[in-house]
């Protein structure tokens, strides 16, 4: 893990001064398992990675500069239960707002909503640090909504976002099935956000297209271009020659999978808010888990390199990614690139982002026969087969 870490600081330009460093971090943040032998099984089946690695890697892309490295964490991993895996998580954020001199006021407003006596999953508390240059990272930390129970989570995240300032933003979310995640960003940060990650069944490009709620946000054919890019959903050749300048879904129709529905793992968006008061959202991110639509991750990253360079950013640093954190070909197995984010925040450039697994624990092969286009190329007869 930590070797993993040093080579991705590497990639991402960090000095080796700061990649030193930022590897000591992790170590301290996870705490015994770092130290955990590989050959015992995970700590328990965290929800933070398919193969319950508590940890996972991102690169955030932005045209004309080298992409930023982020670590996601869950600090209680070893903890015996959710209650207490959530109050290892605090003790641990508040060691870093005590380390690197930041409040974690924001986090104490909400501790009582998710954190509660008998807290239900998928989680307690993970927190993601961006290793910027200088050693000191930014930190943001996810909170469950469904922690009093999935029946509560749309009431807890109101309240939250209330508490925070945004009275009114819960009612600017557009429609989903299930809130996923609450994120604060604590810290050293120009504009801390608030995020609500919400889940979406059987996304469509074309519903996906619909979704961002801020103001002055991407246009939907942006947003549906990347979700059939990331899906692999594109018409055959892949090739960009369908660029629409046409405003949203312009030039597009169904056979460009504009209405297939992710159903094997679902789509996500995220909405981010800003400046207290502000009821509308200042971010939106689409979320598309491209692990359960490849055969392997030669096709992911195929993909993720279309999208990197249609939005004018260098793809090399993602590739040699992928093979500091692993020996294997990326078409040996699927999952490495776990989900490939467009990420829009006002006032700052697009972004894209690849989170990339850490597979400490397992590989999943590779799907033998092709990946259908989701259920519009699958024969109704395989549907039905009982
Ligand atoms: N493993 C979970 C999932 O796949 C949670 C998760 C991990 C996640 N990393 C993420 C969700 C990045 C969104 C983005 O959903």
């Amino acid at each position: 893990m930590a070797r993993q870490a040093l080579r991705l600081c590497e990639v991402a330009g960090l000095s080796g001064s700061d990649s030193a460093e930022y590897a000591r971090t992790l170590l301290t943040v996870m705490g015994p398992v770092a130290e955990r032998p590989l050959d015992l099984p995970p700590p328990y089946a965290s929800f933070l990675s398919d193969d319950h690695t508590p940890l996972e890697f991102s690169l955030a892309f932005t045209a004309g500069s080298g992409p930023t490295l982020r670590v996601l964490l869950e600090p209680g991993c070893e903890a015996g239960g959710l209650a207490e895996n959530g109050r290892v998580g605090l003790r641990a954020v508040r060691a870093m707002a005590r380390r690197w001199g930041f409040d974690t006021v924001r986090l104490d407003e909400l501790e009582d909503l998710f954190f509660p006596e008998h807290p239900e999953g998928p989680l307690a508390l993970w927190c993601a640090l961006e290793l910027l240059p200088g050693g000191v990272p930014k930190v943001k930390v996810y909170l469950n909504p469904a922690a009093s129970g999935q029946e509560r989570s749309a009431g807890t995240v109101r309240e939250a976002l209330r508490r925070l300032g945004h009275g009114q933003a819960f009612a600017a979310l557009p429609p989903s099935d299930r809130h996923l995640f609450v994120a604060l960003d604590l810290g050293d940060w120009n504009e801390p956000r608030v995020k609500v990650y919400l889940v979406h069944d059987d996304l469509s490009a074309r519903k996906a297209a619909g979704l961002s709620r801020m103001t002055g946000g991407p246009r939907g054919g942006d947003i549906s271009r990347f979700f059939r890019t990331a899906a692999g959903l594109d018409s055959s050749d892949g090739s960009d020659a369908d660029a629409d300048g046409l405003g949203p879904l312009g030039g597009l129709d169904a056979r460009d999978g504009l209405d297939v529905p992710l159903d094997r793992r679902p789509g996500l968006t995220c909405h981010a808010f800003t400046e207290a008061g502000a009821d509308l959202p200042s971010g939106f991110t689409l979320h598309i888990p491209v692990r359960d639509y490849a055969r392997h991750d030669g096709e992911a990253l195929d993909r993720a390199v279309t999208l990197l360079r249609r939005h004018g950013m260098d793809p090399a640093p993602l590739v040699r990614a992928l093979s500091a954190v692993t020996g294997r070909r990326p078409e040996d197995g699927v999952g490495l690139i776990a989900y490939l984010a467009l990420v829009h925040q006002r006032g700052k450039p697009t972004r894209v982002t690849a989170y990339i697994s850490s597979e400490a624990y397992q590989v999943r092969p590779p799907v033998a026969v092709p990946v259908p286009r989701a259920t519009e190329a699958v024969p109704r007869t395989t549907q039905a087969v009982h």
